[in-house]
């Protein structure tokens, strides 16, 4: 079935939507993006992705495209149009098409690309599993906490967890977890303290981690945000990650070794089952 998606001001059958040879997000991943997770047909978080849309746009000096006013009302419609009930709606925005050059055009026509994906976020079997990670270095340019669509490295990354026959990587920058290639990285110590890494240029500000701090504290849960080394991931108890498409969900093998029973901890289900109630109740 063919999907309706967004693309600078129109609504398109996907075969439909084109985007020139020359724009930027092609040509230079000149180009930020952002994913909302939907439950019961309802955007997640939805003021989270957008103030770290804009944010984002500032950081790279891009300005805003046309539609930015009403991007709320084409979230909603798209989910509308597809009948869209559980997955997430994906946003792009590229400085646009400029003929080649490393200088930002002088007068940029931002694109404004959005499409929905159907995914079944809320019983993924994976949750309910766990994941096995492998680690590997973390070769990504300095500045994540810019949501990007540069993903080669990420992608490459994923491509090794599948070679290794595991389902992600955590990736490692001078002996400390960053984060995972698409999700952010926790270990629940112990002592039963959360710990992940603190926020700053070397990891993306995820939306999701936000929420679920948030839902840690106030579970009177302790969390430290520190760096971890992988040697701390391998003696926790348990781990987990969080992304809008994966929610919370537990890690239970880190490079080989099992992670407390080698099953799904407490901590990782119960910080799911919280964030799964509450972002139902907020959700737009
Ligand atoms: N990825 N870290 C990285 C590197 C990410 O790519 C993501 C999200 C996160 C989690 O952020 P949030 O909780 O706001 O989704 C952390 C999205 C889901 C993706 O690229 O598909």
């Amino acid at each position: 079935m063919s999907r309706i998606v967004y693309v600078n001001g129109e609504f398109v059958p996907e075969e439909e939507a084109k985007v020139s040879i020359f724009d930027r997000g092609f040509l230079m991943a000149d180009g930020v993006y952002e994913v909302t997770s939907v439950l019961g047909g309802k955007l997640v978080d939805y003021d989270g992705h957008l103030t770290r849309l804009e944010r984002s746009l500032r950081e790279l000096d891009m300005p805003e495209p046309e539609g930015m006013d009403a991007l709320l009302e084409i979230h909603r419609e798209l989910i509308k149009r597809n009948k869209l009930e559980e997955g997430g709606v994906y946003l792009q925005i590229t400085r646009g098409p400029a003929d080649r050059d490393f200088l930002y055009p002088e007068n940029p026509k931002p694109t404004l690309v959005l499409f929905t994906m159907a995914m079944n976020l809320s019983k993924s079997p994976k949750a309910a599993k766990g994941l096995r990670v492998i680690a590997i270095d973390d070769l990504r340019w300095g500045r994540r906490d810019i949501k990007t669509v540069q993903l080669l490295y990420p992608s490459m990354g994923k491509m090794m967890a599948k070679a290794a026959g595991v389902d992600d990587a955590w990736m490692v920058e001078d002996g400390f977890v960053t984060e995972g290639t698409s999700n952010n990285a926790y270990i629940v110590t112990q002592d039963g303290t959360i710990v992940t890494r603190h926020l700053g240029t070397e990891i993306l500000h995820g939306i999701t981690r936000a929420a679920v701090l948030r839902f840690a504290h106030e579970a009177q849960m302790k969390v430290e945000e520190r760096p971890f080394t992988l040697a701390e991931a391998q003696a926790a108890q348990e781990a987990f990650i969080t992304s809008a498409t994966t929610f919370v969900t537990p890690v239970v093998e880190m490079d080989g070794v099992p992670l407390g029973d080698g099953k799904p901890g407490p901590v990782a289900r119960r910080l799911r089952e919280i964030y799964l109630d509450e972002a139902r109740k907020v959700a737009v």
